[in-house]
């Protein structure tokens, strides 16, 4: 009997050898497809590590941001991961600027990686940051045409209405906070000061986010950035399922973010043709033509880009306000020194004395120390985290790796500012690297020239502004052995990227948060709440889109008392 049941045994055998032999085929043949691969890190488990899927799971996890950080530092600045094919990482600041600028190695946007950010908006129609084609009428029309909005010459008008944004908030802490002791959470309110701002700024709307302590746009697209960021766009089981309670949660937050697009897209349309002194991003919106036609693109189109400026425009301004507040709340002897800065311009509101002078456009370029910390924290605290994804359009070498025509290419920019062939002890918050100095055993490099650059940073009055271009860089040589040397080092810190698809709204964004930061410090000494606990749990608790989801409580007392 028992030899009878062993007939099966040959067919196993049979099955077992050919299924070895497929994967020494597979093994071989990855093997021979890599020769002129870069590093790749861990397989995420050995069944995917023979598909093309190889580190997907890690792709979607909250916290990809510290592996690709670590991939970086253990592998080189240039490494392949395997997400849906080969996704190329460059981390190598030389090869990124090399990647997002115009020259010989310079790639266009990924084309369908950012469409994926088109279901965000419940418009499913392209907008300025997923468009790819950058040569197509679409792109050149809205780029040229808003680029009037983020002049220097239009911020300086809007400063006041940022500063009232500002004051509003630092007078609502000085009523509901002092008195009670109470922490306040920065999340929420970075949140509503900087859709307020957008509002009036960019669309003449009065979302009045500040007046109200819940706002259920900004915590329906907080989580809509989460899911984006979660689930590499529309999670494909909701659509599958769209009776499934999370696919029903999902379609309600974008009929409720949807809403509001279009109150602000109405608000706008209805005040008819814009006044030819106004500058706002609405009115330059409704102003915008087709160049082959001559006339407006289609309203979809419109409201498409309306809504990616709407939420571009807060959304990482917020978050880069509350990771600079937690990094000067953590660093007591950093908050004296700016004290003692903005003390010497009178700006420093001390009890008991006269009222501080107001702050003024020309202060936002005023303040080396403070400028260098904010820098740190953005190095530190990268608020556009997943950086940028480019298509290589033909076989290229980059640091010594080929990279075929047709990849993917992801700069995550989060890595770029924290691995360690671009700063040495990466890990460290430590502003004077800005400032001529670095990190204990730092070797500055002879082409870091270690200054703020900051645009008339030498003449108060001049523009408040700063170039991608100028960012002055690293305090350690580039590692990556195959860097093309003719590439100037000093471009590690790309906080908004660089070259044709840069950030359009850099310069509002410095604006936002250089006031909102210096109405807050030039009145209150912040305290990190103990509920925060230690730095590291803090850091534990991000998710790639650099929000946490509770926020950093931070308390406050008024300059002056014990600071
Ligand atoms: C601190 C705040 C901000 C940060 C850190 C930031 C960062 C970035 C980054 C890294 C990119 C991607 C560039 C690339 O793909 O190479 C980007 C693109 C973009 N940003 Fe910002 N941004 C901020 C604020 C703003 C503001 C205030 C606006 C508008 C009001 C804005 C509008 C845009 C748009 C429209 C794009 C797409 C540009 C294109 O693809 O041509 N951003 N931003």
């Amino acid at each position: 009997m028992v030899c009878m049941d062993r007939g099966w045994l040959p067919l196993a055998a049979t099955a077992l050898a050919g299924s070895a032999a497929c994967v020494c085929a597979v093994y071989h043949f990855k093997k021979k497809a890599s020769k002129n691969r870069p590093p790749s890190p861990p397989p995420y488990n050995w069944l995917l590590s023979l598909s093309n899927y190889a580190h997907a799971p890690f792709f979607i996890m909250p916290d990809m941001h510290r592996y690709a950080t670590e991939w970086a530092n253990k592998l080189g600045g240039v490494y392949v991961m395997y997400i849906q094919g080969p996704f190329y990482v460059v981390t190598d600041a030389m090869l990124v600027y090399q990647v997002i600028s115009r020259g010989d190695l310079g790639m266009p946007k990924h084309q369908e990686l950012y469409r994926m950010t088109d279901w965000i908006l419940s418009h499913r129609s392209p907008q300025l940051f997923s468009t790819a084609d950058e040569s197509g009428d679409m792109f050149r029309a809205f780029r040229k045409g808003l680029a009037p909005c983020f002049s220097t010459e239009n911020l300086k008008k809007s400063f006041p209405k940022v500063r009232a944004c500002a004051e509003k908030m630092v007078s609502m802490w000085e009523k509901m906070y002092l008195a009670t002791e109470e922490p306040v959470l920065t999340d929420s309110w970075m949140n509503r000061a900087t859709l307020d701002i957008i509002g009036q700024v960019g669309f003449n709307y009065e979302f009045k986010a500040l007046d109200f302590e819940h706002n259920t746009f900004i915590e329906a697209m907080h989580e809509n950035l989460i899911e984006l960021s979660t689930s590499m766009g529309e999670n494909p089981f909701d659509r599958l399922f769209p009776f499934t309670s999370q696919a029903r949660q999902s379609a309600a937050r974008r009929r409720r973010t949807k809403e509001l697009f279009n109150a602000v897209y109405e608000a706008v349309k209805s005040r008819g043709e814009p006044p030819a002194d106004d500058q706002s991003i609405g009115a330059n919106l409704m102003r915008i033509k087709n160049p082959s036609t001559g006339q407006p693109f289609p309203e979809e189109i419109v409201l498409a880009n309306l809504t990616i400026m709407l939420i571009a425009g807060y959304d990482t301004t917020a978050a880069t306000c509350m990771w600079a507040l937690y990094d000067i709340a953590r660093h007591p002897d950093v908050q004296k020194r700016i004290a003692q800065e903005l003390a010497e311009a009178g700006l420093l509101q001390v009890p008991g004395q006269a009222q501080a002078r107001q702050l003024e456009w020309a202060d936002l370029a005023a303040f080396p120390y403070f400028n260098a910390v904010l820098k740190e924290s953005m190095r530190l605290h990268t608020a556009a985290a997943v950086g940028t994804f480019r298509q290589c359009q033909k076989d290229v070498m980059l640091g010594g790796w080929h990279i075929p025509k047709g990849s993917t290419v992801w700069i995550p920019l989060h890595s770029v500012h924290n691995s360690i062939h671009n700063f040495t002890a990466p890990e460290v918050f430590d502003p004077e690297r800005w400032l001529g100095g670095g990190p204990t055993g730092s070797k500055p490099t002879p082409a870091a020239s270690n200054t703020v650059h900051l645009h008339a940073a030498a003449t108060a009055a001049g523009p408040p502004v700063e170039e991608n271009t100028t960012a002055s860089g690293p305090t350690k040589p580039f590692a990556t052995p195959h860097s093309q040397a003719s590439v100037p080092p000093n471009k590690a810190m790309l906080p908004f990227s660089d070259g044709s698809r840069s950030c359009i709204g850099m310069n509002l964004a410095y604006v936002d948060v250089r006031t909102i930061l210096l109405s807050i410090l030039s009145k209150f000494w912040l305290e990190l709440d103990p509920s925060v606990g230690s730095h590291a749990k803090v850091e534990a608790a991000q998710v790639i889109a650099l929000v946490l989801s509770s926020g950093i409580p931070i308390k406050l007392r008024l300059k002056g008392h014990g600071s």
